[in-house]
């Protein structure tokens, strides 16, 4: 089974992964070394710091071997054509988790490799990111009925969450500039998902997004790869920074979580990251166990 999409899971797998994240959260000795010699190869195209070490962490602790492969040596798609990437990787290695710009070459590789094939992250999903998302919300509250305010682009890491957040039951509602909500497809795959159980709220006005909401949740307001737009993205998400004025309409035990790494001064102020309800950093840690857990489903 692949983890290209966070949908691919289904609503019973991805409960299972939750819960399987949180058992080894408490009990990180429980599952060290108990798949040894599973190898998997982790391929990076953009860079990064938590999903890089807490994926090899992972790894690791469950006796699995990591080979952490850089874009530098492979050349995705100009050294070599993606097929052929993924297909020789297939050869050597037990699972394929890649992080990437394009969507479709992880779609392209998961089609030319029998291993499953985990996305570490492109310019449509972040699906590890929401498991450690609703790890992170289900520490503070349960996940049905719960709301989770998302502010800013509605990229990889808003589309990921939406739709894992509605396969659980938790309504997301999504404030952004004109042109930057999340895609129509997506909003879509998030509604199939939540069914009545949970809503999907589009709106560019970030108050009444977060009015009453349980989380609230940024991201950078230029991704990478987007560098080159970052000064006319400020200038278009300017209204959308969370401060601790629209932090504070939220619910009052309403959580911060942010993916990270965040660019404080631009989408958060210092006072919502350091804010005592702030989650940012155990939502880091929660990469870790969410990914082990996801590994330990797979294999
Ligand atoms: N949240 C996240 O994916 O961080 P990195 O880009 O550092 O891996
Ligand atoms: N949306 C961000 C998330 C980083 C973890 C990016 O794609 O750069």
């Amino acid at each position: 089974m692949d983890f290209v999409n966070v949908a691919d899971l289904g609503s019973a797998g991805l409960a299972e992964v939750l819960d399987l994240a949180a058992a080894v959260k408490a009990d990180r000795a429980a599952v060290a070394g108990i798949r040894p010699g599973v190898n998997v190869g982790l391929f990076f195209e953009k860079p990064s710091l938590r999903t890089r070490v807490s994926c090899e962490v992972a790894v690791n602790d469950l006796g699995m071997i990591p080979y952490v492969l850089k874009n530098d040596e492979i050349g995705l798609g100009k050294r070599e054509a993606v097929k052929d990437v993924g297909a020789v990787l297939d050869r050597y290695l037990d699972i394929l988790a890649l992080r990437v710009f394009d969507h479709r070459n992880l779609e392209t590789i998961a089609a030319h490799a029998a291993a499953p094939v985990i996305n570490l992250l492109s310019d449509r999903e972040h699906p590890c990111q929401a498991l450690a998302d609703l790890q992170t919300l289900a520490e503070a509250r349960p996940l049905e009925g719960a709301t989770v305010a998302f502010i800013g682009d509605g990229n990889n890491v808003c589309n990921s969450l939406m739709i894992a957040g509605a396969m659980m039951g938790v309504s997301t509602r999504v404030a952004g500039p004109a042109g930057y909500a999340p895609p129509d497809d997506m909003v879509a795959a998030a509604r199939a998902a939540a069914g009545d159980r949970a809503e999907i709220v589009i709106t560019e006005d970030p108050a009444e997004a977060v009015r009453g909401a349980d989380a609230v949740y940024t991201d950078v307001w230029a991704s990478m790869g987007q560098e080159t737009e970052a000064a006319a993205r400020r200038a278009m998400f300017e209204p959308y920074r969370v401060d601790e004025a629209l932090f504070g309409l939220a619910a009052p035990d309403a959580i911060f979580l942010h993916c990270l790494p965040a660019h404080r001064g631009d989408e958060l102020t210092d006072g919502v990251a350091d804010h005592q309800r702030s989650r940012i950093y155990d939502q880091a840690e929660n990469r870790m166990h969410a990914f082990k857990a996801l590994l330990l489903h797979l294999t």
